[in-house]
């Protein structure tokens, strides 16, 4: 075989198992961790409404500051994208280094695998 196709497939693989390493869904260690770090501002049933922070049923799919009736700062209610497992992960990393004036009182969740459990629990919030 070519070398340089080798490389390339090695290099390849390294990363395809990177990247199932990285996020394997798992909601109920994500239900902990919103649980915890989440659920005193934020509740994922739709019929609790909104709580310090905006109702989070459904909110994957849903225009960022969007969600009827809740007074967002002007850094969400003005954005005109989507919450969607990329933009939700970068905001659950770094909320004010990535939304600029939010007003979520939130430092972030540093480990990559935590976010992704919380995201991947979000994903099942939808009644
Ligand atoms: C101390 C209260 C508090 C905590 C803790 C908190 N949030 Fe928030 N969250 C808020 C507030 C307030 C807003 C609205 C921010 C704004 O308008 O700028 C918000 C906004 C959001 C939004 C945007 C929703 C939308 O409709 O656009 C998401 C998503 C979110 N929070 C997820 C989370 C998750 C997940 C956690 C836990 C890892 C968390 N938050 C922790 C208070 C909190």
């Amino acid at each position: 075989m070519n070398k340089t196709i080798g490389m390339f497939l090695g290099a390849l693989g390294t990363m395809v198992s990177l990247s199932s390493a990285a996020a394997p869904c798992s909601p109920e260690r994500g239900q902990k961790i919103f649980e915890s770090k989440c659920a005193m501002c934020h509740s994922a049933k739709k019929e609790a409404g909104h709580l310090v922070g905006p109702n989070l049923s459904s909110v994957l799919g849903r225009g960022v500051g969007k969600a009827a009736n809740f007074n967002y700062s002007p850094a969400l209610a003005s954005a005109t994208d989507t919450w969607d497992e990329k933009t939700l992960d970068a905001f659950l990393k770094a909320p004010a280094a990535t939304r600029p004036g939010t007003t979520m009182p939130f430092s972030g969740i540093k480990n990559d695998q935590d976010r992704g459990a919380v995201t991947c629990f979000l994903k099942t919030q939808t009644q």
